[in-house]
């Protein structure tokens, strides 16, 4: 086996809690949603049992009504901040109030066209599928009540933390003003300058006390909150999840007319973000009912999506090549020209293992393999150079945040054929 992913199968194992695995321990150590999606695919590498019984104990999070939580708090752990105690959610296993991009059915349909256990891997579907269906569901339920196919986050932890694009939302929300006291743990694992700002922090909170004095009801989550934007990263995600999701259906002799009925509107719905005049898919805010035109990467994401005219995968492409010019490692996750650029702040610039693995295979489906086989290539060297960590300066390659961490060993596992070529 090659170093790397030798490397790759000790950091899941390290990170495993028995059944379910952390993030990287010490910073994040509790089942994480997206997390444990893209984890399992490195674990369906080394050991698929191990694969199947991370979903399992990621839906005994699941709330009755379908909402699938981003974190799942299995057993109590002080080092981490905001725990059960902050969220104060009824569930057991104690859980958060939040959710996060639905990536379970990409990775069962990607395990079940891998497994040389099909009579095995039925079981296992059967079994999880009602569960992701009730997932979906919730979320067109719950948030995206107007019906008009594209779903909204409440908090920037559904999706990328400090992202740019919630800058100026944030500027408008005022921090409740008998906001408990707290001390972050996050800074004191990680430099400070890797991190999100404090005045970002305390608006976090305020959104959980918010949410949690209504009793995380959806509706009344979304009357109270300031916070509602309908993200291009987060609807990608869910429309292709609902057409691999129909794949399932399929083999499973379910009925696809409710996710077909999804797929119309949220491919619809991914059109009204182009910006023809910008060429890029862009966020937009429900609450000032403006598009928030600065060019993350997230904008690349409806290549993931499949939803893109071949004449939108053009312009994405040729913009991705334009960013390739300006720094040294694909993909940061900010345009680097951008003003609000910043090479080691999290989700603000720095290259994320995950994010490259779906735009390159929406880069397939684009007919670039070319310029996948590229952002393959550099996270590959990346971790080669700098180890498994959670982010990298898309610059000096450096590798930023937490270490150890598992969903940047598991798309290693993932692309791990023709490691050798990698310099
Ligand atoms: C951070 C990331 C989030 C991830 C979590 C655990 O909060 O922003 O996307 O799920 O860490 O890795």
């Amino acid at each position: 086996m090659h170093p790397l992913l030798q490397q790759a199968s000790q950091i899941l194992q390290g990170n495993d809690r028995g059944g379910y695995t952390v993030p990287t321990a010490g910073l994040y150590p509790f089942q994480w949603l997206w997390d444990s999606g893209f984890t399992a695919l490195g674990w369906a590498k080394i050991d698929e049992a191990r694969a199947w019984q991370e979903f399992e104990l990621l839906f005994k999070g699941q709330w009755p009504d379908g909402m699938l939580p981003h974190i799942v708090f299995h057993r109590l752990e002080a080092s981490y901040f905001p725990g059960p105690e902050v969220w104060g959610t009824t569930h057991t296993p104690s859980t958060s109030g939040i959710t996060q991009p639905p990536v379970i059915a990409p990775v069962l349909w990607r395990m079940w066209n891998q497994t040389p256990d099909r009579q095995g891997a039925l079981e296992k579907l059967r079994d999880l599928f009602p569960k992701v269906l009730a997932f979906h569901r919730w979320l067109y339920k719950a948030r995206d009540p107007l019906q008009t196919g594209l779903v909204a986050v409440v908090h920037p932890w559904e999706v990328a933390d400090n992202s740019p694009l919630w800058d100026a939302s944030f500027a408008r929300i005022e921090v409740d003003p008998h906001l408990p006291p707290y001390t972050r743990r996050d800074t004191s694992v990680v430099e400070s300058d890797q991190r999100p700002h404090q005045r970002d922090y305390d608006r976090y909170l305020t959104l959980v006390y918010a949410f949690r004095r209504v009793g995380y009801v959806p509706q009344k989550v979304w009357e109270v909150s300031p916070f509602r934007t309908v993200d291009v990263t987060f609807n990608s995600i869910l429309h292709r999840a609902n057409r691999d999701l129909r794949e399932l259906a399929l083999l499973l002799g379910h009925p696809t007319l409710e996710i077909d009925g999804w797929l119309k509107r949220t491919a619809d719905g991914l059109q009204t973000l182009w910006n023809p005049a910008s060429g890029f898919f862009e966020a937009f805010d429900l609450v000032t009912n403006e598009a928030i035109d600065i060019p993350t990467s997230s904008g690349f994401m409806p290549l993931y999506a499949g939803a893109c005219t071949p004449e939108q995968g053009q312009k994405l492409c040729q913009r991705l090549e334009r960013w390739a010019e300006q720094v040294r490692f694909l993909l940061p996750s900010n345009d680097p020209a951008h003003p609000s650029f910043e090479a080691r702040r999290y989700w603000r610039g720095p290259v994320w293992a995950i994010l490259n693995w779906m735009i390159a295979d929406g880069l397939q489906q684009y007919a670039r393999p070319d310029l996948a086989e590229r952002l393959r290539q550099d996270t590959l060297s990346l971790v080669q150079k700098s180890g498994f960590a959670e982010y990298f300066d898309p610059h000096t390659g450096e590798g930023l945040g937490g270490g150890h961490f598992s969903w940047t060993a598991a798309i290693v596992l993932d692309w791990a054929q023709g490691l050798e070529e990698v310099a």
